[in-house]
C-alpha cells in the first residue's frame, strides 16, 4: 500500500516508525465496507492513527470498534460508561466536573499491550480524548516490529522460544498499587503465558511481546524472569521506534495491540482535568 493517493481519506504520517494521521473521514458517519477496508489497511501499515478533534458518540465509537472484531467488556466493572459496557472511562474528575486529586489508573503508566493478560490478547484500541489536560497526560507509542527488528542476532536467538507469564493482578494490584481486584475478578483472569516473539496475524512479520503485564517467563527463576522482562521492555523503547501523542480533545486513536506498546505520561491530579473513554477489541491467541 505504498499508494497514498488511493487513499478515500488523507493521510499524513507522524513519524517514519509508526502512526499517521487520518483526516477527512468523519467517524460519527456510517462507514461503508470499502472505507472501511481502506481504514483497516492503513491501520496494519501505521500501526496508530490519530484522528483530529470531531464529535464521536459513545454508540458510534462502539460501533467502529466491532468493524475490527469482538469488543472487550473489562473486568473492572467500576470504569463502564455510558451504559456501554464496552466502554471504559477514565476520568479524574468528581461529580461536580473538578479534580478529585486521584489518578485513576497509574498501570497505564507503564509501558504495556492491551489485554495482554487474556488468553486472547488486546487487537485494536480506540481511545477518544473527551477532556484533556493542558500538561501532561500524553499518550507514547513503540513500534515493537522495530523492538525486534533492532535485537542483534544473538539477542534474538536467545528469546525466540520463551513465554512470558502476563498477569493482571500482578501489574495493577501488585506492582501499582492500584484498589485491588477482588476474588471474584481475580478469578476471571487468571495469568496466561504467552510467547514473548510473535507473528502478527494479518502481516506476518514478527514482533516483541512484552510489556508492564508480563510477570515472568516460564522455566526461569522468578527474579531472572523479572530482569529479562525489564531489559527487554527497556531495549524497546527506542526514540526511532516511538511516537509522543500530545493530545486535543475530541481526538480519537486507533492503534494495533499486536505490535506496539504505550502508556501514559503523568499528569496533576489535583490541578489538571483529564477524561478518556476507551474501548477495546479481542484479539487471537499470540503465536
Ligand atoms: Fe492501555
Amino acid at each position: 500500500m505504498n499508494a497514498v493517493d488511493r487513499w478515500p481519506f488523507t493521510v499524513r504520517p507522524l513519524t517514519p516508525a509508526l502512526g499517521a494521521e487520518v483526516s477527512d473521514l468523519p467517524l460519527a458517519d456510517e462507514m461503508s465496507d470499502a472505507t472501511f477496508a481502506a481504514l483497516h489497511a492503513a491501520f496494519l501499515r501505521y500501526q496508530v492513527l490519530l484522528f483530529p478533534p470531531q464529535d464521536v458518540p459513545p454508540a458510534r465509537q462502539v460501533a467502529l470498534a466491532r468493524r475490527f472484531g469482538e469488543v472487550q467488556v473489562h473486568v473492572m466493572n467500576q470504569y463502564h460508561a455510558d451504559g456501554f459496557p464496552e466502554l471504559y472511562r477514565l476520568s479524574n474528575l468528581d461529580a461536580n466536573g473538578n479534580p478529585n486529586g486521584r489518578h485513576p489508573d497509574r498501570g497505564t503508566l507503564a509501558w504495556h499491550t492491551d489485554g495482554s493478560w487474556q488468553r486472547r490478547t488486546g487487537h485494536a484500541t480506540i481511545i477518544y480524548g473527551e477532556v484533556m489536560p493542558d500538561t501532561g497526560g500524553e499518550t507514547h507509542f513503540c513500534d515493537m516490529y522495530g523492538a525486534w527488528e533492532r535485537l542483534d542476532p544473538a539477542w534474538q536467538q536467545r528469546i525466540a522460544g520463551m513465554r512470558a507469564v502476563h498477569n493482571l493482578d500482578f501489574s495493577r494490584t501488585r506492582r501499582h498499587g492500584e484498589e485491588p481486584m477482588t476474588e471474584a475478578q481475580k478469578a476471571a483472569v487468571p495469568p496466561v503465558d504467552h510467547p514473548i516473539v510473535r507473528t502478527h496475524p494479518d502481516t506476518r512479520r514478527r514482533c516483541l511481546f512484552l510489556g508492564d503485564h508480563a510477570e515472568y517467563i516460564v522455566g526461569m527463576p522468578y527474579d531472572q524472569g523479572r530482569a529479562l522482562i525489564e531489559e527487554l521492555n527497556a531495549l524497546a523503547v527506542h526514540p526511532d521506534l516511538t511516537y509522543e501523542h500530545r493530545w486535543t480533545a475530541g481526538e480519537l486513536i486507533l492503534w494495533d495491540n499486536r505490535c506496539v506498546m504505550h502508556r501514559a505520561t503523568p499528569y496533576d491530579p489535583a490541578t489538571q482535568r483529564r477524561v478518556i473513554r476507551r474501548c477495546t477489541v479481542i484479539g487471537s491467541v499470540p503465536v
